[in-house]
């Protein structure tokens, strides 16, 4: 056996143990670490974080990224945070956390921009509330329904992500096979999954996990965004004070619509939560997933 391919073994052999973060320094390093890092032994979910990662940094328009005010999060804190409110928080949403660049920000998703609510659209953000960024991060609760054959109602864990006028977006913490994980859109007040929409546009959508919202997220992005295309003139983006956050409010995005996890077995968030298809459709979450979609 050559040095060289002894070299290049252990130099295999230390990627496959290398976070996001190193991985994409040690491809700056020279030709060959940059032809080498695909072949590594990468875990799945890193390997696609970094190829979506190149896909962004590659694309000329990211150079019309609006740079936002990054601020210092403690990536291990906020698991942690999240940690204390369900037992598991899915492993494509922490791997995320942990590893992805701060300064990549897609559609405005980003635990490290400062909590407020965006006027207008730009290459990296969409108007609305990155609700990620709130911190320490609360989960919530959604209303969820097994399918109309199965009948009955239960509820489940699931962190907020973003709202705007026309969409919301959560992640789902229940850690079921069939839900853990999975990334739930939905109109703002149409709260069920339509198969026929979930094909065509991110509106209610299941998707798989959270490194396949964000690459649809960031793929959508760049087929349709032009710099000369949407202008709706810069509004600053205000402000959220989060001591004034209002639970159980689904009228204005500064609002979190459902109870928090932890108090869903106090008395109001049960009468909030009991679905009663009676009521207006506004007043409740629920998620319904029909058998065999989302897939
Ligand atoms: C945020 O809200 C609290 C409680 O209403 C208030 O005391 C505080 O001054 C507010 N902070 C800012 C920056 O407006």
């Amino acid at each position: 056996m050559q040095v060289s391919t002894i070299a290049t073994e252990l130099v295999l052999h230390f990627f496959s143990f290398m976070n996001l973060k190193t991985l994409i320094a040690a491809q700056g390093v020279c030709q060959e670490w940059r032809r080498l890092v695909p072949l590594a032994d990468i875990h799945p979910d890193r390997r696609r974080l970094l190829h979506l990662f190149h896909n962004v940094v590659s694309d000329e328009r990211f150079l019309l990224y609006e740079k936002l005010q990054i601020s210092f999060v403690d990536r291990q804190a906020y698991i942690d945070q999240l940690l204390q409110q369900y037992p598991k928080v899915p492993d494509t949403f922490k791997l995320w956390i942990l590893e992805w660049p701060s300064r990549i920000v897609i559609q405005g998703l980003s635990p490290f921009d400062s909590l407020q609510e965006a006027k207008y659209d730009s290459f990296n953000r969409r108007n609305g509330v990155n609700w990620i960024a709130l911190n320490p991060p609360q989960i919530l609760t959604l209303v969820y329904s097994p399918g109309a054959d199965k009948g009955g109602f239960e509820v489940i864990p699931a962190l907020l992500a973003f709202r705007s006028q026309s969409l919301t977006a959560w992640i789902i913490f229940d850690d079921r096979p069939e839900l853990s994980g999975r990334v739930y859109t939905s109109y703002d007040y149409v709260d069920f999954v339509d198969t026929e929409l979930a094909d065509t546009t991110e509106l209610g959508a299941l998707h798989p996990d959270w490194i396949a919202y964000i690459s649809f997220l960031w793929k959508k992005q760049a087929e349709s965004w032009h710099p000369n295309g949407v202008d709706r003139g810069y509004r600053p983006p205000k402000p959220i004070n989060t001591s004034r956050i209002t639970y159980f409010g689904f009228r204005r995005l500064r609002d979190l619509p459902t109870p928090r996890w932890t108090r869903r077995h106090e008395p109001r968030s049960q009468e909030y939560m009991r679905p009663d298809w009676q009521r207006p459709f506004d007043l409740i979450r629920v998620l319904q997933i029909i058998p065999g979609s989302g897939d």
